[in-house]
């Protein structure tokens, strides 16, 4: 399984995913942000991180996340040639809309399935107009999640933790945790469905 986690916009939920996603496959993550910071809180086990003079390593078989910095990344086109799928989070907002469709036009010529996720989701409205501002620049059918703007995707964004595990460790985690622990068990169930 080789996921790319892809957008030419920071802070839009690339990394917050990669490890989500790593954590509960128990891959790998190839961090190709030269400012990324995900091996401080994940650790070298789980992190490998390629800085932008570095060859990546070539990867044929075996669960991999790689994680993408805020720019168009020419190393993008190589590595989706052995990708399963490419996920797109982006923040519904007017400002990240822009890059969302700059960079999935820039994904799509690489015929790899592409995921959106609307991420970090305030109010249905915002989902609803991002959603049709794509389709209707793009005029192509799109798939999307939608994950909430949520504290707990920062608690364990910190912690370097899976929110599944989290919120399975305590009967008092269990009850805050719910509802975004459901949400994202529906999340590895919808990529898994690519992964078929
Ligand atoms: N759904 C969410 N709810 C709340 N905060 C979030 C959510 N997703 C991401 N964040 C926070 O937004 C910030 C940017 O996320 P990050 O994954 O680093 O973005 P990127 O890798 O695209 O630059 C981080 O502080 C992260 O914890
Ligand atoms: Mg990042």
């Amino acid at each position: 399984m080789q996921i790319i986690i892809y957008n030419q916009k920071g802070g839009v939920g690339k990394s917050m995913l990669a490890t989500q996603l790593a954590l509960y496959f128990d891959t790998t993550i190839i961090e190709l942000d030269p400012y990324g910071m995900l091996n401080d809180t994940l650790g070298d086990d789980i992190v490998y991180k390629v800085e932008l003079n570095e060859k990546v390593p070539e990867i044929k078989e075996g669960d991999v996340i790689y994680d993408f910095g805020g720019f168009d990344d020419l190393r993008l086109d190589e590595i989706s040639k052995s990708a399963d799928l490419i996920i797109i989070p982006f923040n519904p907002t007017i400002n990240s809309l822009g890059t969302t469709l700059k960079s999935y036009n820039r994904v799509k010529t690489q015929n790899v399935p592409v995921l959106f996720v609307v991420n970090a989701v305030l109010n249905d409205k915002d989902v609803e107009e991002s959603i049709s501002f794509i389709k209707e620049n793009t005029q192509d059918e799109i798939d999307f999640f939608v994950i909430p703007h949520t504290r707990a995707l920062q608690t364990v964004e910190n912690e370097g933790v899976s929110i599944i595990e989290f919120a399975n460790s305590s009967g008092l985690r269990k009850h805050t945790y719910r509802k975004i622990s459901g949400i994202m068990k529906d999340f590895v169930k919808k990529i898994e469905e690519y992964l078929e």
